[in-house]
């Protein structure tokens, strides 16, 4: 099994990613670490172990980390993920954050098994910008880092050019590219990027989250998009996925034209088991700050004009609707349990 950290900011897409790694079984979910992005971080912490909670994992440990960017405000996208973080669904979970700083669940988990974890962020790159301050060997105690962040041919969702976790932290972006740049000689990995070049290859929609529930032996309502989303399954797990989903679908209808979401959280945690999800192609990335239009850029180096460590595998490619169907099916074995 794949010794695992998530760092998320939780958000309706962490949450199927929450629900992914914290069900697979070929998943060892070490811990999860939690980040101020789409919502506060109070929100985030409050939906991280309501999820997991919901999915029988409650004894994962949650960490909370940053509450704000390194060097900015906080921005958040409530018009994205509802007022708090998972669109319609509400949790109240029983169990309580860890003593823990995020950071320090980090850190002590890559001494204590050096070259054996794998850490996949999912929100800001502030946590992770704070691990490597803390212990700058990080790179070289990691086995690998997934990354859902940036865009590199594809248009940016946050600006022209630029994604949503990398836009509300980039200084935390540059603080991380920086220092695996500096540990390539000694051998560390490169991080794994996947952008929204590939993330947007996955979906999920009500008709895909409908054979779920059949697969489950449970009622769905009549083949009407909006009726199976509105009725309730009886299942609690596939009830807050449809519930938190419903307003994502409502976003995506109004600002991409189609009622689904795209699936990038998850697709990254799919990617971390199974890297044959995506191609991916040995890069520099660095950051842009500054500029109305490039603040928080992901820049590849493809002709190596910056004279600098290797340090990331960008993802040019990838297989959205093979990673869609894994999903499918994880969640339908993790409601049926
Ligand atoms: C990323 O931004 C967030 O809103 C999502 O949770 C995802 O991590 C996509 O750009
Ligand atoms: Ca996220």
């Amino acid at each position: 099994r794949l010794p695992m950290i998530l760092d998320v900011d939780t958000g309706i897409d962490d949450t199927l990613a929450l629900i992914y790694a914290a069900a697979h079984p070929d998943i060892d979910l070490a811990g999860v670490t939690c980040v101020a992005g789409n919502v506060p971080l109070d929100d985030v912490v409050h939906n991280t172990l309501g999820v997991l909670e919901t999915a029988g994992r409650a004894d994962v440990e949650v960490a909370a980390g940053a509450a704000g960017p390194v060097a900015r405000p906080l921005e958040t996208t409530p018009e994205t993920h509802g007022p708090h973080g998972i669109g319609y669904a509400q949790v109240s979970p029983s169990t309580t954050v860890s003593d823990r700083h995020a950071v320090d669940l980090i850190v002590e988990t890559a001494r204590r098994r050096p070259g054996e974890v794998t850490l996949v962020t999912l929100g800001p790159l502030t946590n992770l910008a704070a691990a490597v301050l803390a212990e700058p060997r990080l790179p070289l105690l990691l086995r690998d880092v997934f990354i859902m962040g940036g865009t590199f041919f594809e248009a940016g969702n946050a600006a022209p050019r630029v994604e949503w976790n990398i836009h509300v932290d980039p200084e935390a972006a540059k603080i991380v590219f920086h220092r695996w740049s500096a540990c390539a000689e000694e051998g560390a990995a490169p991080l794994t990027v996947m952008g929204l070049d590939v993330t947007e290859t996955s979906r999920i929609d009500a008709s895909g989250l409908a054979d779920v529930a059949r697969a489950c032996g449970l009622p769905v309502a009549a083949d009407d998009d909006v009726a199976i989303m509105s009725t309730a399954f009886g299942d609690p797990l596939l009830d807050l996925v449809r519930d938190s989903l419903r307003f994502y679908f409502e976003f995506h209808e109004t600002a991409d034209g189609f009622y689904g979401a795209h699936i990038h959280d998850p697709f990254v945690v799919g990617a971390a088991l199974d890297p044959s999800l995506i191609h991916t192609r040995a890069t520099v990335v660095d950051v842009q700050l500054g500029g109305a239009m490039t603040d928080g850029e992901t820049v590849a180096d493809w002709r190596g004009h910056l004279d600098k460590g290797v340090n990331a595998r960008v993802a040019v490619a990838g297989d959205g609707a093979a990673f869609g169907e894994r999903l499918r099916s994880l969640l339908a074995d993790a409601a049926s349990l």
